[in-house]
């Protein structure tokens, strides 16, 4: 498989959508980002003023933004020139944003960004967009300051990832109707790059390259990182009338991984 072909194959796919995808998030994301992505980054990150921080696959910049109305020094990259064209132009509160055109991918692109000069590096939303992640570990591990953290948000790989089927039920027990929602999947050690619909609606899919927990984390630890910090994330139970299929139909299965990775001593 000719993975820098799909990558390019990507920066095009992702050029194509960009307009869509601004708009769709607009300046403070989605209910994705408000709910799950934004206050993942958060917990796992800490308090970040005054702290430079790199935003790795930024898109439309809307974790970029969060974290600079935090006070933070946010430098953030993306391959996408059309996402970084949008990015430039949203307003936002704190410091200003530097955007840059670097290809998560290439190691030394990234590294040329300033070895041992970030207290955080985060990528939000990308790993599993990503069709290699070694070069990204590496990077982070050489762009971070000794105590420096990596955070990585990503769909979840034993739940959200590899087009999960979302189900929904109605059953009469014992005189009591019970509705079920919950999803199905039907592999998880072994799946080829697939295209997938990124948000409902978009004028094209772009690849998915599912990796399981074994591999996401074994490759972060060859890279000389290891994992201190996990959250999963899942929309949280609530009365209002919610619809039946969906990640916000099902509060016990998280949409989300973050995980905090710091430089092995
Ligand atoms: C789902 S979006 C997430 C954007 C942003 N991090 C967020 O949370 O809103 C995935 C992003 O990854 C970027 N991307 C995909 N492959 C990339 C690569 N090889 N180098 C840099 N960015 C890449 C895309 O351009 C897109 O902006």
């Amino acid at each position: 498989m000719d993975l820098s072909r799909l990558n390019e194959e990507g920066r095009l796919l992702w050029n194509q959508k960009a307009a869509f995808w601004d708009a769709l998030h607009g300046d403070d994301g989605n209910q994705f980002h408000r709910t799950l992505v934004g206050p993942v980054v958060e917990t796992l990150l800490g308090p970040c003023s005054e702290e430079r921080v790199l935003d790795i696959a930024c898109g439309s910049g809307v974790i970029a933004r969060r974290l600079a109305s935090l006070g933070a020094r946010v430098t953030a990259v993306d391959f996408s020139e059309e996402l970084l064209a949008k990015a430039r132009v949203r307003e936002h509160a704190g410091k200003p944003i530097q955007y840059l055109m670097v290809d998560a991918t290439h190691e030394a692109g990234l590294a040329a960004l300033g070895e041992g000069s970030f207290d955080a590096v985060v990528c939000t939303m990308a790993l599993m967009d990503l069709p290699v992640i070694a070069p990204l570990y590496r990077s982070a591990r050489r762009l971070l300051k000794p105590a420096g953290r990596l955070v990585v948000v990503t769909a979840h790989p034993a739940f959200n990832s590899n087009n999960p089927v979302f189900f929904a039920e109605l059953s009469d027990e014992g005189g009591a109707l019970r509705r079920r929602s919950g999803v199905k999947l039907e592999s998880y050690l072994d799946v080829p790059p697939v295209k997938a619909v990124g948000a409902p609606g978009e004028p094209n899919s772009h690849y998915y390259y599912h990796r399981p927990l074994q591999e996401l984390l074994s490759e972060a630890f060859d890279a000389g990182l290891v994992l201190d910090g996990l959250v999963e994330r899942s929309f949280p139970a609530s009365t209002d009338a919610k619809p039946a299929l969906g990640w916000s139909a099902v509060p016990q299965i998280p949409a989300v991984l973050g995980m905090r990775l710091r430089t092995r001593s």
